[in-house]
């Protein structure tokens, strides 16, 4: 009897916890039942797969060829998906010759849709677009033809996790490629790929406030958020229910996808850690079909894994449980000055900032930064850029961001830099004696102006260790290298500077898979470059190696630096150490155990080095083409 009671207790409880992780659009799941009558939805066996090693296939499916599904296989996928499937084209095929010709769509793309959030939104596209191959170019009465390029062939718009078994199970059982697009925010081409299933998690934008949350030591509010909320959804949600959580910057940003898979950072990084530090739970469809919650109880292997070995690896994330804090304010002031060497009474200053000193104006920027582990020491972060103006002209803009402080902490904080700016190297900055505010952190939810549409920038970066900071000379080489980018690369350097330290991270953060080279930075330093599309592969590798050159000279300087993959570069040399660290190589385990079809690909995600887009042009680090094995490769 008494063993009995306990069975069934235990049962209850194990079901009412199930139930309270799931959103409704999670319990709506694939059963064997629905695979029955279509076999190409069958779940898949990790027991019974071939080897990771296999040889074949060599390529994944492609449009066309032998081996890609029939019309009745997409219509019945269709069927089994509910109507989901979309197959779209380009949004810029509006402005070529053929059906989808229509003037006042291509102007209105052309002109005015940058003030909307229409690429958001958009199933296809990506804000980095040159992966795509530039198949398919934005411009009032384009030239030639439009293809799809590196875009995926059909897309899942999904709302039900059904939804997202069905597609994984039908992409592994028809070795089809398969990606995972959520706001196309990647800069690497991640979430795209020519001939392929893409799942769209955009719409999955549940949300819920658990005031309390109880799992291992973490007792407190917490939150569950769908995989397709956006930090501007999450911010207004943070306003509604008076509680902070750790979102990203930029307000279009996916609030859980790729921010998190690989660590992410926000204004609250210093206090409260990476975007990953701050998951409780989490739900996910893995390669096999099923799905699974992973958290510190369950499947340890993956909870470890599944925060910071990057996105699209594992499987698909529908929802996590993020920790959440009670309201809290950022203050803020704006520090900015600049230098034109030619500057003289015919060309009076534009900056009332402006210098015509170089010296003066670098030791002042060095200096700025050597100021930053004050503001990170009481929880707070430097963000930075040193932009080149042309004619040896620079600015600097800065701003020092700390949560709750008070404005008179705050001045005597900041103070003395300005102090030392004006002595020591003349430059005529003062602190505001007026309008320094604490505002609510929760306060910005606007989704308005976010101005999100397709551009080509590529960063490639290094997360500076905290240790340059308490070595002058150490310091001045680095700086010396910063300064060389700027002055002779052309390129604008961006500086965050903040330490998620392990401490800061705390239960469950500071064990996981995040690159540790995030423990110990004080500064995410990156040169940013613009990749504009239509240039030829040679153009390309020589643009690459010369950007590159600069940041190997910051790594001299730095032995065994790493590199934040989701403001690093896609061809990046020895990726899996600088982007993953050490812990890379139990990752390739995981990876191997969970995934061992490699249904799940990504370039310099973990295990991807086995294959390679095979683009017809060699277009370097380029999504347009067949993804094949790698001859000889892992
Ligand atoms: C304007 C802008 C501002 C940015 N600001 C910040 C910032 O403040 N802080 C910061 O840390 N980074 C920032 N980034 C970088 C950002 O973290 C990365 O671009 C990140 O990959 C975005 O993730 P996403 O899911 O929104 O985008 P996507 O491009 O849709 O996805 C990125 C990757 O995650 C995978 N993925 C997405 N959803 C899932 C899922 N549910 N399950 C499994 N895999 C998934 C995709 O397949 C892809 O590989 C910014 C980028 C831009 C363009
Ligand atoms: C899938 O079905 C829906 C509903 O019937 C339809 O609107 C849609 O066009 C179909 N998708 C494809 C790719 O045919
Ligand atoms: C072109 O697009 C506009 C705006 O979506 C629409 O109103 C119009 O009917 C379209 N024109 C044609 C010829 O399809
Ligand atoms: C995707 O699905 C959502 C929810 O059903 C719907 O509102 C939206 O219009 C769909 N998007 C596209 C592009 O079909
Ligand atoms: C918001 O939360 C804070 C502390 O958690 C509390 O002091 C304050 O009264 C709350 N505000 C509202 C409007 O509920
Ligand atoms: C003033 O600046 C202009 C343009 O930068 C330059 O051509 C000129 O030589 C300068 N004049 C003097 C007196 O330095
Ligand atoms: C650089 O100087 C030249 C000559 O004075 C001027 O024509 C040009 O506009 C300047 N460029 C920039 C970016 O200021
Ligand atoms: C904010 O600062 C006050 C005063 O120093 C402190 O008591 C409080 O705990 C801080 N709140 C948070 C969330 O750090
Ligand atoms: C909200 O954020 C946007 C974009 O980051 C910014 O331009 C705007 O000034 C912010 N508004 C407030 C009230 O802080
Ligand atoms: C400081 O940095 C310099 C230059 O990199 C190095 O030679 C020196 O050993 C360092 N000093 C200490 C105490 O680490």
């Amino acid at each position: 009897m008494y063993p009995l009671r306990v069975f069934f207790a235990a049962s209850l409880l194990a079901a009412l916890e199930v139930a309270g992780k799931a959103f409704p659009f999670e319990s709506i799941q694939l059963t064997q039942a629905d695979t029955q009558h279509f076999p190409a939805i069958e779940f898949g066996n990790r027991e019974t797969a071939p080897p990771w090693t296999n040889p074949t296939p060599r390529c994944r499916a492609w449009p066309g060829s032998p081996g890609w599904p029939c019309e009745t296989e997409w219509r019945q996928l269709n069927i089994s998906l509910e109507g989901a499937l979309l197959r779209p084209l380009p949004p810029a095929s509006a402005c070529y010759e053929g059906d989808s010709y229509n003037e006042t769509t291509c102007r209105w793309l052309v002109e005015e849709s940058r003030r909307t959030h229409f690429w958001i939104d958009d199933p296809l596209s990506t804000l980095t677009q040159w992966p795509q191959g530039g198949t398919c170019r934005l411009a009032i009465d384009a030239e030639g033809t439009c293809t799809r390029g590196g875009f995926p062939e059909y897309v899942v718009n999904a709302t039900t996790v059904k939804q997202i078994q069905t597609a994984v199970n039908f992409a592994r059982n028809k070795n089809l490629r398969l990606v995972i697009k959520n706001t196309g925010h990647d800069f690497g081409g991640r979430s795209m790929g020519a001939g392929s299933l893409s799942i769209w998690v955009h719409n999955l934008k549940d949300f819920e406030f658990i005031p309390e949350y109880t799992i291992g030591p973490y007792s407190g509010m917490a939150v569950r958020v769908g995989a397709g909320v956006e930090s501007w959804d999450q911010f207004n949600h943070m306003a509604t229910n008076n509680i902070s959580v750790v979102a990203p910057g930029g307000p279009t940003v996916g609030a859980v996808g790729g921010w998190i898979a690989v660590a992410g950072h926000g204004s609250l990084t210093s206090k409260y850690g990476l975007g990953a530090d701050q998951v409780l739970s989490i739900n996910i469809v893995m390669a096999d079909g099923r799905f699974l919650t992973v958290d510190p109880n369950h499947h340890q292997d993956l909870w470890w894994a599944l925060r910071g070995g990057g996105p699209s690896t594992f499987g698909v994330i529908t929802s996590v449980i993020l920790k959440a804090y009670p309201p809290i304010t950022t203050t803020s002031v704006i520090l900015s000055f600049s230098v034109n060497p030619f500057l003289n009474s015919t060309t009076p200053p534009q900056d009332p900032n402006s210098l015509t000193d170089l010296t003066s104006f670098w030791r002042g920027v060095s200096l700025s930064y050597h100021y930053c582990p004050k503001i990170i020491a009481v929880g707070g972060y430097c963000f930075s850029y040193i932009t080149p103006l042309g004619n040896s002209s620079f600015s600097f803009t800065s701003s020092q961001i700390i949560p709750n402080i008070t404005v008179p902490a705050y001045r005597t904080l900041l103070q003395p830099l300005y102090t030392q700016l004006n002595t020591l190297h003349n430059i005529p900055v003062s602190l505001p004696t007026t309008g320094i505010t604490p505002t609510l952190y929760a306060g910005n939810g606007s989704r308005t102006g976010a101005g999100d549409f397709p551009v080509n920038t590529r960063y490639r970066s290094r997360l500076f260790p905290a240790y340059l900071w308490q070595n002058a000379t150490a310091w001045e080489e680095v700086f010396a290298a910063i300064r060389a980018g700027v002055e002779e690369g052309g390129y604008t350097f961006h500086g965050i500077a903040y330490s998620p330290t392990a401490e800061v991270a705390g239960w469950p953060g500071a064990d996981s898979a995040v690159n540790p080279a995030w423990r110990e930075t004080a500064l995410h330093g990156s040169l940013m470059d613009v990749q504009p599309e239509g240039i030829t592969a040679e153009e390309v590798r020589a643009k690459d190696e010369r950007v590159q050159g600069y940041v190997a000279r910051w790594q001299k300087l730095m032995p065994g630096v790493g590199a934040y993959m989701n403001e690093g570069d896609p061809a990046e040399k020895e990726w899996q150490w600088r982007f993953y660290g050490a812990g890379y190589r139990r990752l390739v385990r995981i990876k191997r155990e969970w995934d061992p079809w490699g249904v799940f690909w990504a370039r310099t995600t973990v295990g991807s080095e086995g294959w390679e887009v095979v683009t017809a042009d060699g277009y370097p680090m380029g999504q347009n083409g067949r993804l094949c094995r790698v001859e000889g490769g892992a």
